[in-house]
């Protein structure tokens, strides 16, 4: 099954809510009864059957509430469905997007097959309409998600809801929608990569997946085997490779939609499809999670499946190097020192530090692209979950015009960033008596070193890294999953760039 036949049909609606035929019809209320526009068109078509309704007291308007009402007078479709959007003074983007998913899920949980959603047409802070209808297609695709490929049977209570409509004052919209869509079908991708196991999925099943892409979208697609990257010297990637009887791939994915000979971004991908910290082994708690440090590769496969369906007028280049990081006769031990591709020697002190050691050989390996910007993605560090959390992912950069470029695209998609140092004064803690760097730098601010190792690969080019460590999907044993992020940054930020050339 693809990804995308988790995700229903958008599409925009211009009618009044009360003479459209759907399955359902959701209107928001916020708290004192007091209704949206569209909540206040159900009220007079059904002559007041939604204010008494509310004023029962089934249904305040709190945050997270919802009330279905059936077979209301002058009203087409068979249910309407109230939507709770707490304080109006404080319905902001969080609201609005929890409003949404509360919405669909909702409706997911009766036999609607399609739905007419108004929530879009509320003014949310200082957001445009068609940021409501791009966040409202991207919160709809992100609730109605199910990976259950690896189960025996699908589950009993996937909804039957295939098709969603969302109010909009014109046609116009429709671009807003396509683009989140488009990040909605991106993200599932890199979902669905991201939770498959790793005895699935591989280096090798990610070249397929690159591949597939490649033939759908008219990409360019190169998969160096483990031979191709000896010769470029690719030391340092190769040295975590070789812990794995799996063998490593560096996939390079190319869509060439801009102006020839036009500077090309590089988005570059962390993908360890399983991390066990190889001799340095990790803790057991957990470790069942480490099948999602492919996620910096999954989510530029997923990048790209939105580059292709927009058909973005712009050069991009995807890089994901590919391996798995497990102890083993052949893997690497603290202690050893492995040269990279740019020549620079590394002192591996910790073989648990691996996602550094692959990303600095695909960081040399994109200056042959003479990139623009390159902007590298990766699960890289747990200090990163303690300094951040799980709401913004930590961004890095060498270049401030390319950090503002990303704040704003990370806000935009409300996908969002928080700017984090790369002072010469943390350089220090990676210093080597025997090396020309280690691969650690201690405890303090694991995060930045990480992010400091990186630089030193990228030199030649304005470049940006996002640790993506505490963002990219959700932990525990009932709640873990993939979040598709940093999907709806990266699309934005390429939408943004495009539109600019
Ligand atoms: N993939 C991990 C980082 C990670 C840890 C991501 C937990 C998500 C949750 C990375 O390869 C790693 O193991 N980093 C080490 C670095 C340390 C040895 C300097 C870490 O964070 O502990
Ligand atoms: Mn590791
Ligand atoms: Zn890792």
């Amino acid at each position: 099954m693809s990804a995308k036949d988790n995700v229903p049909k958008f599409s925009i609606k211009t009618a009044a809510p009360e003479k459209l035929k759907s399955d359902c019809v959701v209107a928001g209320v916020f708290e004192e009864n007091r209704l949206s526009a569209a909540a206040r068109a159900l009220d007079k078509a059904s002559k007041g059957r939604i204010a008494a309704a509310l004023k029962s007291g089934d249904m305040e308007g709190r945050a997270g509430s919802t009330l279905l009402l059936r077979d209301l007078p002058g009203i087409a479709a068979p249910r309407v469905l109230l939507v709770g959007l707490g304080k109006q003074e404080e319905f902001a983007e969080k609201a609005y997007r929890d409003a949404v998913a509360n919405a669909v899920k909702a409706v997911g949980n009766t036999a609607a097959r399609d739905a007419l959603v108004t929530l879009t047409e509320i003014k949310v802070g200082k957001r445009s309409a068609d940021w409501n209808l791009t966040q409202a297609a991207i919160v709809a695709g992100d609730a109605l998600y199910r990976f259950d490929r690896m189960k025996s049977k699908p589950d009993n209570n996937s909804s039957r809801l295939n098709s969603i409509g969302f109010l909009a004052a014109d046609s116009l919209a429709a671009k807003s929608l396509k683009q989140g869509v488009a990040i909605t079908n991106g993200m599932a991708l890199a979902r669905d990569l991201g939770n498959t196991p790793s005895n699935v999925c591989t280096p090798a099943y990610l070249a397929t997946q690159a591949r597939q892409l490649a033939r759908t979208y008219g990409f360019k697609c190169k998969v160096l085997d483990r031979a191709a990257c000896e010769k470029l010297g690719m030391g340092s990637f190769l040295s975590v490779a070789k812990g794995s009887d799996k063998p490593p791939m560096f996939i390079e994915l190319r869509h060439d939609g801009g102006k020839k000979g036009a500077q090309p971004i590089v988005l570059v991908g962390k993908a360890i499809t399983f991390d066990a910290g190889g001799i340095s082994l990790k803790p057991p708690a957990d470790m069942d999670e480490m099948n999602y440090d492919m996620s910096g590769g999954g989510a530029v496969l997923g990048a790209f499946r939105a580059i292709g369906e927009l058909g973005l007028k712009l050069n991009v280049v995807g890089l994901v190097p590919a391996c798995e990081n497990l102890p083993d006769a052949h893997a690497n031990k603290p202690g050893d020192i492995v040269t990279s591709m740019s020549g620079q020697t590394i002192e591996i002190l910790n073989t648990d530090a691996e996602g550094r050691l692959i990303l600095c050989d695909a960081l040399t390996y994109a200056e042959r692209f003479k990139p623009a910007a390159v902007v590298d993605l990766a699960t890289l560090t747990g200090a990163c979950v303690i300094a951040l959390g799980h709401h913004p992912s930590a961004l890095y950069a060498n270049d401030d015009k390319l950090a503002q470029a990303l704040e704003a695209a990370a806000d935009a998609a409300w996908d969002r960033v928080w700017r984090m140092p790369l002072w010469d004064e943390y350089q220090e803690q990676l210093k080597s008596n025997l090396a020309d760097m280690a691969n650690i730098g201690g405890r303090a601010g694991g995060s930045i070193t990480a992010a400091c190792f990186l630089s030193r690969f990228a030199r030649n080019y304005t470049w940006a890294h996002l640790d993506i460590a505490g963002t990219a999907y959700r932990s525990g044993r009932d709640k873990k999953g993939s979040t598709g992020r940093p999907v709806p940054l990266l699309v934005q930020y390429l939408i943004d760039q495009a539109g600019r050339g």
